[in-house]
Formats: structure tokens, C-alpha cells, sequence
């Protein structure tokens, strides 16, 4: 038999892998018919002047994958089924009318007995409330100087770093990181990276068994909510708060508590006063102490302590989202709740999301003895655990001192932009812009005066290419007129000083 197979010497492709290829797509195209015998590896290998083990080898190939198959003593066969038929689902003849007979083994549904279900009656409560309410607004198109995005600065990211660690793993993974492991609460050498970490760095002291990994905070407040909250309990929020807090809590069925915001962070008082007056015990509180989310105050340590009070007191659970805390550019840090409280009623939050890149999807819950195995098991629910390798890279990028240094680097480049942004908005704009929230994180929160609708500002914004949003949606009650938050992170200090003179000319 006289196959025309052509390879090419001169190619990067292996020859068995050509060989492979070609008969491949000789057996899918019908040059070569099933049942059609083939010739022998040594009639082959000989009159393509190769080594016969070439040609062994990609048949070894082709009968492995279920294109050839062989028969003792006779020879080899292309496939009478081929394997890749049974990858391919059949196509189904649909009848043409809902109510046709033409469809040989269908039970049509007639007209008449076809039952019309809203989507929000086939959805469930959860699903249903999704769908309904209104949700975040977020601009279509991208500006070129984004303000909106609260994002770290990638261009001073230690990618080489990351990426050799990555290799490093991904090259010497074992057999056994491809399996289920046996916990979902996470890579154990991570979870103890972790303890260390919070215990140096945020005076949050904690046993690696009370971490769980999880992808990023959002998971975590999933989690929160789900475990915590049942439909038309009480949660306490900070007003304005966090609209990622906000949305899951609603989703999940909450009635919220509005607790208004002062320049020490949380108004305690009126929670403690809001829970006298509730019959309904409140089930937990949402708080960002140390960069209160939008309004960047930082809770103070007296406020932090009845706090805990009143949550040991009560028995409600505080829940403490600390996205940002690495950023601190005055003072010495304010312990983390979790670092004062003695009563196991602080479930703490963080995330890599910030300090190294958002798309990591790294988090982690810190919760109480009492609470771990309820989150664990709530975790394995969701999604058994989050990604290995990942987790095993972060571990050796923790380890290998790289997160320190890198956000001591990155503290002195925000640094510098924070002060390029104050600086600039104190000359441009004087006393018609009051800045907030500056002694931390990668954001500040800016108060301006002028006569433009916050819309009109947002419009006028993204026209000259600059995303800026105001911060209505993250109030319940009353939104500050004006009031807008400047992420700064991940922009160049050109680009801060050019996106300020054209927000200038915008409001002036
Ligand atoms: C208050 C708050 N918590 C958490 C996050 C980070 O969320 P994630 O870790 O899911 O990326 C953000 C992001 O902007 C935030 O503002």
C-alpha cells in the first residue's frame, strides 16, 4: 500500500509527532477508511527512510488515543468506531412546532398545556433577589486615568520573583497536589505563613487551625453571610460602608442597620443605642477599622474597645474586613480587632488583593475556635478549596521575606503619590476640596464644592478619559453631595497630576 506521507526533517516538530499528526487527520478526513489495514511499522519506517522505533511509537500513539486498532497476528486497522465520535454529542431532530408531531420519539408539550412560570418563581429567593434590585453601576468602557478602580500599582509588582516561584512549583509539582486535599480550609504551610504574618504585622495572634483560605474577601463575606444570616435578620453596616458588604448581606435576605460614620470611624453609640431600640437582636456588624471603606477614618482604640464590649455583651459577631492596613503612612498602627479581642467575637478578613494583585484571588478568614468547623465545612461546600499552586507560590513569597519588602517599597511609592495628590488638589482646588482618609491605604476620599450635579461631574469626567465615581451607591440613607473617591494606586504620578488639572478645569 502506498501512503502519501510527507515529513519534514528540517522541522521543530519530532517526526513520531508529524507521523501522528498526519494519519490523525488522514483517518478523520476518510483517506484512509475505517477498517482500512495500515502498513506495518518495519513497510513504513522503510520506505519513509526513518527508524522503525518512530514509527512505533506513534502508532503506540494512535491505538493508545483509539484511531488504529490492532489484531493479533493480522496487522494494524484504522478504528471502526473513532474515539473522537464519542466525544461528540448526536444531534437530536428537534421537532419544527412546539405542538408537531414530525419528531419521531418526542412528547411534545401542546400550546395548551404549557404552564407560563415568571423567571422570579423558578428562581430561588437568593436568585430572585439578584435579578431584581437594582445592582452596582460600573461604566461600560474603561477611562485611560482611572480613579474609580481601587487598584495597586502593577508596574512596581516583583513579577520575576513571583514568576520563578511559580516555575519553581509548577515544574516539581507532585502527583499527590493534583488530588482533593483532605481539608478545605487551605495549604497548611500557608495557613502558618499566615499566623506568623497577622501576629507580626497586625498583633492579630492566632493558631494556623482558625485561617481559611479563601478566594479573596468577597468569598469570605459570602461565607459570613451564609453562615450567619437568615432572611430578615438585622445586620449593622457602616454608613456610607462597602458596597460588596452591602450587596451580599441584602442578597442574602438582611434587613440593614445604617450606623453612621465619624472622623473616629464607627458612631459606637448609636449602634449600642439602635440595638436598645431593636426587639430583633442584631445578628452581626460589618466594620473596616483601620481604613474605614469609603471614608478612609481609622477606627480609634476607645471605639475599638466598646466595641468589643457591646459585641461580648450582646453576643453579636463583628465582622472585620482589613482590605488595605498595610498602607499606613502615620502613626503607629491601631491593633486589629481580632488583636484585642478576648471574647471570640471578631471574624477578621484579609486579603492579597491590595498588597500583591487582585486577580491572585487570594483571601483568608480568621475566625474563632468555636466557628471553624462551620466555616470549613462552608468552604468545602462552595468550592472545596481554593487553587493549590497558587497558595503553595504566596507561601514562598511570604516565607522568602518578598511580601515584607515589598510593601515597604510599596509604601514609600504610595507614599509618594499621596502626597503628589494632596499637594496637587491643595493647589488647584484650596478650600473647595476637603481631603479625607489619607493616613492609609491606596485611596482617598474627596469633598468638593461645586455646582455640578455629582452625574454631570461623572459625565463631563469620563468624556476627557477620566473614570471617577461618586460615592452614592455606597449610602443607604442620605449620599454626600460631591463626594468622590480618588483610587490613586495603580495610577503614575503623571498621571494624578494630569487627571487633577483636567478634573480642575471640570469643576471650577
Ligand atoms: C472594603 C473592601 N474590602 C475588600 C476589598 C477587596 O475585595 P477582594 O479581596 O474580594 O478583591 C475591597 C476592594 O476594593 C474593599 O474596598
Amino acid at each position: 500500500m502506498n501512503l502519501l506521507i510527507n515529513l519534514d526533517s528540517s522541522s521543530t516538530v519530532p517526526l513520531q509527532r508529524q507521523l501522528y499528526d498526519t494519519f490523525r487527520r488522514m483517518i478523520l478526513s476518510g483517506e484512509l477508511s475505517r477498517g482500512q489495514k495500515i502498513p506495518s511499522t518495519r513497510e513504513l519506517a522503510k520506505s519513509l527512510g526513518i527508524s522503525r522505533t518512530t514509527v512505533t511509537a506513534s502508532y503506540e500513539d494512535l491505538l493508545g488515543e483509539g484511531y488504529l486498532e490492532s489484531a493479533t497476528g493480522s496487522g494494524t486497522y484504522v478504528s471502526r468506531q473513532l474515539p473522537d465520535e464519542l466525544l461528540r454529542p448526536s444531534e437530536v431532530d428537534l421537532p419544527s412546532q412546539v405542538d408537531g408531531g414530525s419528531g419521531p420519539s418526542y412528547q411534545a408539550v401542546s400550546k395548551a398545556e404549557k404552564t407560563e412560570v415568571q423567571l422570579s418563581e423558578r428562581l430561588s429567593w437568593y436568585g430572585a433577589s439578584l435579578e431584581e434590585r437594582e445592582w452596582l453601576k460600573f461604566s461600560e468602557q474603561e477611562s485611560q486615568l482611572e480613579f474609580s478602580f481601587g487598584r495597586p500599582d502593577f508596574d512596581a509588582f516583583p513579577m520575576r520573583v513571583w514568576m520563578q516561584i511559580h516555575s519553581l512549583h509548577a515544574r516539581k509539582r507532585a502527583l499527590s497536589s493534583l488530588d482533593y486535599p483532605s481539608r478545605a480550609q487551605g495549604h497548611l504551610p500557608l495557613r502558618e505563613a499566615l499566623s506568623a504574618y497577622l501576629s507580626r504585622s497586625r498583633a492579630v495572634h492566632c493558631s494556623p487551625e482558625q485561617i481559611i483560605v479563601v478566594n479573596g474577601s468577597q468569598q469570605a463575606i459570602d461565607l459570613v453571610c451564609r453562615v450567619l444570616i437568615d432572611r430578615d435578620d438585622l445586620a449593622a453596616i457602616e454608613e456610607p460602608g462597602y458596597l460588596g458588604a452591602q450587596r451580599a448581606l441584602i442578597a442574602q435576605g438582611a434587613n440593614l442597620l445604617p450606623i453612621p460614620v465619624d472622623h473616629q470611624g464607627l458612631r459606637v453609640e448609636v449602634l449600642k443605642r439602635k440595638s436598645l431600640e431593636n426587639s430583633q437582636r442584631i445578628q452581626l456588624v460589618y466594620v473596616t477599622p483601620s481604613h474605614q471603606f469609603p471614608t478612609g477614618v481609622v477606627l480609634s482604640l476607645p471605639r475599638r474597645l466598646e466595641l468589643l464590649a457591646w459585641a461580648d455583651r450582646t453576643g453579636t459577631f463583628i465582622i472585620e474586613d482589613d482590605y488595605d492596613s498595610e498602607y499606613r503612612y502615620k502613626g503607629r498602627p491601631v491593633p486589629a480587632l481580632a488583636g484585642l479581642d478576648k471574647s471570640g467575637s471578631v471574624i477578621y478578613i484579609g486579603t492579597f488583593s491590595k498588597v500583591l494583585m487582585p486577580a491572585l484571588r487570594i483571601g483568608y478568614l480568621v475566625v474563632p475556635p468555636q466557628l471553624v468547623r462551620v466555616f470549613s465545612r462552608a468552604k468545602w461546600l462552595a468550592d472545596r478549596h481554593s487553587p493549590l499552586l497558587e497558595q503553595q507560590v504566596l507561601t514562598d513569597f511570604i516565607r522568602q521575606g518578598h511580601l515584607d519588602r515589598h510593601v515597604r517599597r510599596m509604601r514609600a511609592i504610595y507614599d509618594r503619590k499621596r502626597k503628589l495628590i494632596l499637594r496637587t488638589i491643595g493647589e488647584l482646588f484650596g478650600a473647595r476640596a476637603q481631603v479625607l482618609g489619607d493616613n492609609a491605604g491606596i485611596n482617598v476620599l474627596v469633598r468638593f464644592t461645586s455646582t455640578l450635579t455629582d452625574e454631570e461631574v461623572e459625565q463631563r469626567c469620563r468624556a476627557r478619559g477620566i473614570g471617577l465615581s461618586s460615592t452614592r451607591q455606597e449610602y443607604l440613607v442620605t449620599p454626600m453631595q460631591g463626594e468622590f473617591l480618588l483610587n490613586y494606586g495603580g495610577l503614575s504620578e503623571e498621571q494624578i497630576t494630569n487627571a487633577l488639572s483636567i478634573l480642575a478645569e471640570i469643576m471650577l
